[in-house]
């Protein structure tokens, strides 16, 4: 017998808890016999005490068998899929898995929705008209085996983890998304349930990221890598900057557009750059060989693979993306070198235009965001623009102006250009 008081107490104690335990606990929360006070203090017990290698596979697999599994040993193609802890103007997916399945292997690429500065990958393909993010267990797999496509981004069932689904909304008001346990169980138990073969993490190090420094990205990169490679799936993850936004643009439609200008051989370096190292990477965690994904891009296929991906989805790949209604421009006050663009500042104010939400449910617009004129390393004089707020609602644009002023850093010194990937856990 178990009871959700002395569980609680035991962790908050420094106590190692049993599998017994564990499973108990989150079976009755799946369930609603142990309350989500009982586990929001569970959740911040964890927080401040850790769970060890033992308590976290344990944690892990109660997660994944609170719901069902996916299947996909049947598709003839290897299996490979990757997730990114989260970031500012990081739209990798988007030309990622169609790039990647132009290579030869299927992408299942179950998704989110943003919450709060970082924005989801579900709410930038929405943006295109006709296109559905929901579609059941059968639409995924037909989709992943047809070979002409064999790419899908969607949304994850109900049935995937829901103790995740229920615990993830929990922590995200009652301060507990921070712990590298819960972090890494939250994110493998709904990868190792989606029944992918191989898995890229790209784990986010800097101020727009959960994590802010190296070591404890290294951390939870070691312990994500422990969970896939010991429930069978082969799993490697980088760790990659995220001081600065990604590419250009972050808001959901222009997220999109820029996501299109990679797929057609173009884009900001830094967005080419990390699209195609994940790339190679899953096609050699997927055994494939001799294949370069660059040769893809500069082609053509990934781009047809995008059209086939996005109109198997009800999608219409023509179909012109929203623009919103009113834009309002920032400038440099001085001349010199961009050292800084704080990424979060970014994401914040791209979330204050209205490209985000700040509860679950609520809708976001597709047009709003920000478009960057210039980036850490650029030099600029006095009066330049620097960027390109978007919005349907003009009376957000004060608020979120006075995120994006603080965002820069401009001085008379060059920075030292510092590489977007920053080490790599896993073989
Ligand atoms: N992404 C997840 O899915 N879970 C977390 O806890 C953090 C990021």
């Amino acid at each position: 017998m178990s009871d959700a008081v002395s569980i609680i107490a035991a962790k908050r104690d420094g106590h190692i808890l049993t599998k017994r335990q564990i499973d108990w606990v989150i079976d009755g929360f799946t369930r609603g016999t142990v309350a989500d006070e009982q586990m929001s203090a569970l959740a911040m017990a964890i927080v401040w005490r850790g769970l060890d290698r033992r308590e976290l596979s344990d944690w892990t697999a109660a997660m994944i068998d609170s719901g069902s599994r996916m299947d996909f040993s049947d598709i003839a193609r290897p299996t490979v899929d990757k997730h990114s802890t989260g970031g500012v103007g990081d739209k990798i997916t988007l030309p990622l898995a169609p790039l990647v399945a132009a290579c030869g292997a299927a992408v299942p690429q179950l998704s989110g929705r943003g919450l709060g500065h970082t924005g989801g990958t579900l709410d930038k393909l929405e943006s295109i008209a006709g296109w559905r993010a929901d579609l059941s267990a059968e639409e995924i797999h037909s989709i992943l085996a047809d070979s002409a496509v064999g790419a899908v981004v969607c949304a994850a069932g109900a049935d995937l983890a829901p103790a995740d689904k229920r615990l993830y909304a929990l922590r995200d008001v009652t301060g507990t998304v921070e712990s590298i346990p819960l972090i890494a169980s939250s994110i493998m138990s709904k990868k190792i349930a989606e029944g992918t073969s191989g898995l890229v993490l790209d784990v986010k190090v800097g101020a727009g990221a959960f994590m802010k420094n190296i070591d404890d990205a290294r951390e939870l990169a070691t312990a994500m890598v422990a969970l896939g490679s010991d429930a069978g799936v082969r799993t490697v993850a980088l760790l990659t900057a995220m001081d600065a936004p990604l590419g250009m643009t972050a808001g959901n439609a222009l997220e999109v557009e820029e996501s299109l200008e990679v797929l057609s051989g173009g884009g900001h370096a830094d967005i080419v750059e990390l699209t195609i190292t994940l790339a190679r990477t899953m096609l050699t965690v997927a055994g494939i060989e001799g294949i370069d994904p660059a040769d893809k891009l500069a082609d053509g296929s990934a781009m047809d693979r995008w059209r086939a991906m996005v109109a198997a989805q009800g999608g219409d790949p023509d179909a012109p993306l929203p623009v919103a209604k009113e834009s309002r421009t920032v400038t440099a006050e001085q001349d010199g070198f961009i050292t800084e663009l704080d990424a979060m500042a970014v994401g914040v104010a791209a979330w204050r235009l209205g490209a985000g939400r700040e509860r679950q449910g609520e809708p976001v617009q597709a047009g709003a965001g920000v478009r960057l004129h210039a980036k850490p390393g650029d030099r600029v004089v006095a009066g330049q623009q620097l960027a390109t707020l978007y919005t349907d609602t003009p009376e957000k644009f004060d608020y979120a102006t006075e995120a994006i002023d603080a965002a820069w850093g401009i001085s008379d010194s060059a920075p030292v250009r510092s590489p977007i990937v920053l080490d790599r856990v896993g073989r």
